[in-house]
């Protein structure tokens, strides 16, 4: 089988001094790119700049290889800069992955408005300001993949990361409207949700989980996506230790109430398990995806709802 190569091509990962985005990075220099090694250095809590060493040794790591790269330092959040590095290094940009990741894990009630905001401002806003920053480019040249990382807690949610699990899953809805502005472009946006050992992760799992989770399982994936050769859009991939998977939306047939002052909490209340029930599930991929008319339609035919006693809130502030 012939390599999937991406000579030519320009490629900005963030937060490549260590973890995943070190091994992106090296990985698609070793394809032929030119990589703009990004990472301001800091630690695991977003506490602290400047260490330029991370980038620096990523980048003479590839340059020893024979690759191409530059570092650059600047915070993720000043998105602009670093594309301003792949223009002024390498006159183009192609490719970029949202990567760098900080944590900053409490339960909700122990949550601080910093530890919120600043992983708002670091995942979600930096991450959309390295992509405003990419996209005229992208649109001129009529070309660009973007993968943006997502993460199980934001998908499934996890105890003590709800700043985090926000910002996540955030990602992921950014991803899905990219991917429909850049589709006529060429410009192709998806999400992952990577499991890997980093040192994000080496307090979470247990060292023989850890064992498993190279890094380097994570990036045939990322570098698939990115190729030219790849139609893939607006998806979102769950990956790690080799498996990889697709995730989709689903939703249950539902249940059709007459809308009118017969609709009551207590109606809905009986039909819940109805409206739960995954039997003839539909698999919606756009906003368009639901018949109003036919379900208005439906609704004028039916009888008042036939609720029980309706639920009351009396004693609760709300
Ligand atoms: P890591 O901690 O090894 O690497 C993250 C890098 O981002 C660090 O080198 C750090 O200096 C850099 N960084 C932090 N803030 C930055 C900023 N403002 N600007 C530029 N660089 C910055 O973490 P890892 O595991 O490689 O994570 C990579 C991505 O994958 C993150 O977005 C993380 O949230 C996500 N992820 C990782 C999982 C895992 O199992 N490792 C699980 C789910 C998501």
């Amino acid at each position: 089988m012939s390599q999937l190569r991406f000579d030519g091509r320009v490629v900005v990962v963030t937060g490549a001094g260590g973890g995943l985005g070190k091994v992106y990075a090296q990985f698609f220099a070793s394809r032929g790119a030119s990589v703009v090694v990004n990472d301001l250095g800091g630690s695991r809590t977003g506490d602290g700049t400047g260490n330029h060493k991370a980038a620096d040794i990523v980048v003479n790591e590839i340059i020893a290889a024979g690759g191409k790269a530059v570092a650059n330092f600047d915070s993720v959040e000043d998105g602009d800069k670093i594309i301003a590095t792949a223009i002024k290094a390498f006159g183009r940009v192609d490719i970029v992955i949202n990567n760098a990741g900080i944590l900053r894990d409490k339960s909700f009630s122990r949550m601080t408005d910093e530890d919120w905001d600043l992983i708002q401002k670091m995942h979600f806003r930096g991450s959309c300001k390295v992509a405003k920053a990419a996209w005229e480019h992208f649109q001129k040249q009529g070309y660009g993949r973007i993968i943006n990382t997502s993460s199980a807690a934001g998908i499934y949610g996890n105890f003590g990361q709800a700043n985090y699990s926000a910002a996540k899953l955030a990602l992921h809805g950014f991803t899905q409207t990219l991917a429909r502005e850049g589709a006529k472009k060429n410009i192709h946006c998806n999400s992952i949700a990577p499991i890997a050992a980093s040192r994000m992760t080496e307090t979470v799992f247990p060292p023989e989980l850890l064992a498993h989770l190279n890094p380097s399982f994570i990036v045939p994936v990322v570098a698939y996506l990115c190729h030219e050769s790849c139609e893939e859009n607006g998806s979102l991939f769950e990956l790690g230790a080799g498996f990889v998977s697709k995730l989709r939306w689903e939703r249950s047939k539902g249940v059709v109430f007459k809308a009118d002052s017969t609709f009551t909490p207590g109606c809905v209340s009986k039909q819940i398990a109805k409206i739960g029930d995954y039997t003839d599930a539909q698999y919606p991929t756009s906003i368009a995806e639901v018949d109003w008319v036919g379900l208005l339609e439906e609704a004028k035919s039916l009888k008042a709802n036939v609720a029980g006693p309706d639920l009351r809130f009396d004693g609760r502030v709300v």
